[in-house]
């Protein structure tokens, strides 16, 4: 046996027991001629003591020890002299007898601490180190509590947990797919899958009317801190459902996560907007609501009154920033210059300061401060606040008004990871015109089905028709994130067909693409519909962070690349020529 107790388990009450630990050296120091050392395993860190007058062996070998040497420890349970309230076992220490070096460590690149000295590149080469520290230990442990309560409550409502294929066909999520060549099939490849999507479909036609996964999902996208290529998704989908039963079912599954690993209640029911409200209040079809500072339209207020900039724009929009009439003028210039940034896109920035000695803008050439009392009413600015106005295309403005809101809000300290505030999105537009290619793409995927009552729209050929229609889609969100989404889905064939030609995918593309489940709608699609909540960023959230990386075990880079196994790389001739396969030289 290795080890009777963890490093984490042993308290007052287990004084005069003999134990034996094993973990790794965290750190050994001298005092006084005794050697302390930290062990340290999964579950804690216990602290060792050789005595001075140990056998001269003992003192030897726990002189030797280097930190992350991995050993066996036996000793005495003993009261400390000076006692660590931080420590779950800070009341005791082990008197050692023996230690038994199981293996030895070169000195490691970096610190294995809770504030690690190493940077990230070195600690993602070294991900197996990193992952001994306390804090990514964390992220996984939730990560694991996370799927667990989430399969419980599933299981509880009579969901079945079914694989679906990693080797398929290209799933039309939006983003590129990774492809995978066949040996045996030359020239032809397969995909990874986006998401479950077709195959969890069929599975409704097959008759599993409740289907879930925790499923790992591929998409070559660009990553940012939100987004990798590799992600898993707690995908679901149900039949003879409408989207209610959808929504319930999945609050009720998002209250029990809150509830059973956070303790934290949430509002039941959750609050839901429009995707249109959300896009005109808050900028964003992810909206964080922890706080207001509401986006407000304000064209016809300053129209007309010789500001060509404003006279020329389509829309105008502000947002009242409390208590920031106090910003200079060299940290007004500032945020001008962070709006015009390409990540923003804004032209340039209009302010009214609500200031002590009267109201104060960068147009006051324009507008008299009767004009300006107006649009601070409007916003219900108050002395003290800061008014932000940007200008332009309305659903760019829009958002640029919604980028320039969070930023506010965060430095206002309105962004408290720790205050949760989910609510549904609903009502998505069902397809999204894309002026580039001149065509219609989904706004969620192929398979959404129209509103019922937005039917006839949805058989216009008119563009500004088609534009209106509304889909039975839904998205989960979380303080700014999009959590999860998903839809009531096509079961009539003769509406697929309708939807593939709204996109421009002709019978025979389609019947290529997706002949599968045209096919299988033939023999008795039940209604159906479902959802997929981005896993990794569930955990994150629960977690307090914007960031998936830590809630991953092995991630990627922003470049797509595992740095500790180096990885894409490149593939030996040999192998290219079994696939068949050359390599374009530039
Ligand atoms: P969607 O594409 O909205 O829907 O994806 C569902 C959720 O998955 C998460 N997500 C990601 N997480 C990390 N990295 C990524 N690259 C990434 N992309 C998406 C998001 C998102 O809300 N098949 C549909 C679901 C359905 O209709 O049932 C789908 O995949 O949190």
């Amino acid at each position: 046996m290795y080890r009777t107790h963890t490093c984490g388990e042993l308290r007052i009450g287990d004084t005069g027991k003999t134990v034996t630990l094993a973990g790794w050296v965290q750190k050994s120091r001298k005092l006084g001629g005794m050697t302390f050392i930290d062990l340290r395993d999964r579950y804690g860190i216990t602290q060792l003591v050789v005595e001075a007058d140990a056998p001269a062996d003992l003192v030897e070998t726990a002189t030797s020890l280097g930190r992350e040497y991995v050993i066996q420890a036996t000793g005495e349970v003993v009261e400390r002299q000076s006692k660590n309230p931080k420590m779950a076992t800070g009341e005791v220490e082990i008197r050692l007898s023996g230690i038994n070096i199981l293996n030895k460590s070169v000195t490691p690149p970096f610190t294995i601490e809770d504030e690690s000295d190493g940077g990230e590149d070195i600690r993602a080469k070294y991900r197996y180190l990193d992952l001994r520290r306390n804090p990514l230990k964390e992220a996984l442990t939730l990560r694991h509590r996370i799927a667990h309560e989430t399969r419980n409550y599933l299981d509880s409502k009579g969901f079945m947990e079914i694989e679906t294929p990693y080797l398929i066909k290209s799933t039309p999520e939006g983003a590129r797919d990774f492809v995978v060549p066949s040996r045996m099939n030359p020239g032809q490849f397969y995909a990874l899958p986006q998401s479950p999507q077709t195959f969890k479909q069929l599975l409704m036609v097959a008759g599993y009317d409740r289907y879930f996964q925790i499923v790992r999902c591929f998409r070559d996208e660009d990553l940012r801190a939100d987004r990798q290529p590799e992600f898993t998704q707690i995908d679901c989908e149900m039949s003879f459902v409408e989207q209610e039963d959808v929504l319930g079912m999945f609050e009720g599954m998002m209250r029990t996560l809150f509830k059973n690993v956070l303790d934290v209640e949430i509002p039941s029911p959750l609050p839901r907007m429009s995707w249109f409200d959300a896009m005109d209040r808050y900028g964003s079809d992810k909206p964080d609501v922890r706080f207001g500072m509401e986006i407000h339209e304000i064209t016809a207020m300053v129209q007309g009154k010789g500001f060509s900039v404003f006279d020329s724009a389509p829309y105008v929009g502000a947002i009242c920033a409390q208590g920031c009439a106090n910003y200079t003028r060299k940290q007004l210039d500032a945020l001008t210059e962070w709006v015009k940034r390409p990540q923003v896109g804004a032209k340039g920035l209009v302010y009214i300061k609500m200031g002590e000695d009267g109201i104060k803008s960068s147009v006051d050439k324009f507008y008299t401060p009767e004009d300006l009392g107006a649009i601070a009413q409007n916003l219900g600015a108050k002395t003290g606040d800061l008014i932000l106005i940007l200008c332009g295309d309305k659903r760019k403005t829009q958002n640029q008004l919604g980028v320039l809101r969070l930023e506010m809000g965060g430095r206002l300290g309105l962004r408290n990871p720790k205050v949760f505030a989910p609510l549904w999105i609903v009502d998505f537009p069902l397809l999204e015109w894309d002026d580039e290619t001149q065509r219609f793409y989904a706004m969620h995927h192929p398979f959404t089905a129209p509103k019922p009552e937005h039917m006839d729209l949805f058989y216009s050929n008119k563009k500004e028709d088609l534009e209106q229609v509304c889909a039975n889609a839904y998205d989960f969100v979380l303080n700014g994130n999009e959590l999860g989404g998903g839809s009531i889905r096509i079961h009539d064939a003769e509406v697929q067909k309708r939807m593939f030609e709204v996109l421009g995918i002709g019978a025979e593309e389609a019947q290529y693409k997706f002949g599968f489940i045209i096919n299988a709608f033939q023999f008795g699609a039940p209604p159906h519909g479902g959802l997929a909540f981005g896993f990794d960023r569930v955990c994150a959230l629960f977690g307090g962070s914007d960031s998936i990386r830590d809630y991953i075990a092995f991630p990627k880079n922003n470049q797509g690349r595992d740095v500790m196994i180096d990885s894409p790389s490149e593939i030996d001739q040999v192998q290219l020529d079994e696939l068949q396969i050359d390599i374009k030289k530039n």
